[in-house]
């Protein structure tokens, strides 16, 4: 009878011993097939590359599809900055004078929460004014040197 519960025991201690080998077996083999994505790991890593300034000057003035915003020097500044609590397709939807950019930035900085951007405040004010001013006037120019003529009645 002792040596029953002895061996059933055992058996139990097998049981468990083979449960664990193959739960982790399973994980091995999914982290060796790439079926778990640990590339949060590095979201911290890359947040700080995303600061780093734009190098590939060839892109200048092409659309960023991945942001909505013109590719342009501080364009890597701006998206780590302000594509942190809304999409940057908010930023690029909107059209403001340089002072229109302060005024908002100081805005979210009072309500919402927006950090103190420091030295790159002047950065991300550069490339706001440069690529995201409002547009010249939809209508069309008056019309100058116009040669009127006198109506025959
Ligand atoms: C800490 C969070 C936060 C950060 C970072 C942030 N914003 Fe905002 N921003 C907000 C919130 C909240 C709103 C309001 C969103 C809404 O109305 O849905 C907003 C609204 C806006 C709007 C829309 C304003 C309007 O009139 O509708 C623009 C444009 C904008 N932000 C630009 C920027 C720019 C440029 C930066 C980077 C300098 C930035 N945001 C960074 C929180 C932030």
């Amino acid at each position: 009878m002792k040596d029953l519960e002895e061996i059933l025991k055992q058996m139990r201690r097998l049981m468990r011993l083979s449960l664990g080998i193959g739960a982790l077996l399973v994980v091995v083999l999914a982290l060796k097939f790439n079926l778990i994505d640990l590339s949060f790991l590095h979201a911290l890593d890359e947040a700080e590359v995303v600061q780093a300034p734009v190098a590939d000057t060839a892109l200048y003035g092409t659309l960023d599809e991945q942001s909505g915003l013109i590719v342009d020097k501080g364009l890597n500044v701006v998206k780590a900055n302000c594509g942190a609590c809304h999409s940057t397709f908010l930023v690029a939807q909107n059209r403001l004078t340089r002072q229109g950019w302060q005024d908002l930035i100081k805005w979210m900085q009072a309500t919402q929460n927006l950090w103190d951007l420091g030295e790159q405040e002047a950065v991300i004010l550069d490339y706001l004014e440069k690529n995201c001013a409002p547009k010249s006037s939809g209508r069309r120019k008056s019309l100058a040197n116009v040669e009127w003529y006198e109506l025959n009645e």
